[in-house]
């Protein structure tokens, strides 16, 4: 049994607490949130507590916490409760550090634009502008407020409808879908970690059916050793279980083998991919 350390949140302090949560949801993707003020200065800051909630309508948000040290609320949270409107910049490899420039705490009168060297991009719809650098901008008017307490870091979650997209022409594939790997998005971690996504791309196709599921593999397979929880997850994601199938090159190789090694043979073809093979290997060690 894997040994596990437990923590209780009511015991810890505020700093391991906020470290095991920014550990554990992660990676994050990082809201590039530009706001203006009543006064019309121009904000911008970063914040990984984003996330998208709605599609219809398009509803974005972010969590701008009560300050740690001071329990003051941040600008972003200020501007954006008096003006009602943001954008979101997507953060990419290239801009990180000019990112991280603007979460230093400037004044409600400084705008990060001019410390960070970022360009303004001008909103169709809101008076807020994104950031040219970003290949993704969206536009948000904002819709609620969900304050989580009124102590230091508390959170305050800001959601927003999407009034308006841009994509960058660059960041698009030859039929005009964005392609990941031209984003080159970043995403932070715990502590100073960040992850750079288009470094760990992969594809995976979601169910297009209701797959048979696990628990209605043989009990055989489902106890093996060779059988991991991914392999698993993959010989289970068929609609049912395939038909018997006389496939010659596979009963010439494997026929003599003893069920426990065609067990471990169909392990393999599942590594590979080849699903159905692998269903096929399983009557041929009269598994099924
Ligand atoms: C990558 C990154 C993500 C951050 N995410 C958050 C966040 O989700 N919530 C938050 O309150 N502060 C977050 N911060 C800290 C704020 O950006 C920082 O407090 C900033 O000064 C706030 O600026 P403002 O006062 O202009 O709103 C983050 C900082 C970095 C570098």
């Amino acid at each position: 049994m894997a040994k596990f350390r437990e923590y209780n949140p009511k015991e810890l302090d505020l700093k391991d607490k906020h470290h095991l949560l920014l550990s554990s949801v992660a990676p994050r993707p990082i809201g590039f949130t530009t706001s203006i003020s009543k006064d019309g200065h121009i904000n911008l800051a970063p914040f990984s507590f984003h996330n998208a909630f709605s599609s219809n309508p398009p509803v974005v948000g972010i969590s701008s916490a009560f300050s740690g040290r001071t329990g003051e609320a941040k600008n972003t949270l200020t501007n954006i409760l008096d003006t009602k409107e943001f954008t979101l910049s997507v953060v990419t490899f290239d801009i990180v550090e000019q990112m991280n420039i603007c979460a230093a705490e400037f004044g409600p009168d400084v705008d990060e634009f001019k410390k960070s060297g970022l360009t303004k991009h001008v909103s169709k719809i809101v008076s807020t502008p994104g950031v040219a650098e970003s290949p993704l901008i969206m536009e948000c008017k904002f819709t609620q407020h969900v304050q989580f307490s009124d102590q230091p870091a508390g959170g305050n979650l800001l959601l927003g409808e999407i009034v308006y997209f841009h994509a960058k022409d660059e960041s698009l594939n030859e039929s005009g879908k964005i392609d990941p790997s031209k984003v080159d998005q970043v995403a932070r971690m715990g502590y100073n970690w960040y992850s750079r996504a288009n470094r760990g791309l992969f594809e995976l196709t979601a169910p297009r059916h209701i797959p048979i599921g696990v628990d209605n593999l043989p009990q055989l397979v489902r106890e093996h050793p060779s059988f991991t929880g991914k392999l698993l997850a993959r010989l289970a994601s068929v609609e049912k279980i395939p038909e018997q199938d006389i496939i010659e090159d596979l009963i010439k190789t494997y026929s003599r083998l003893s069920a426990e090694d065609m067990l471990k043979i169909c392990a393999v073809l599942v590594e590979e991919g080849r699903i159905l093979e692998a269903w096929q290997v399983l009557y041929l060690a009269k598994i099924i």
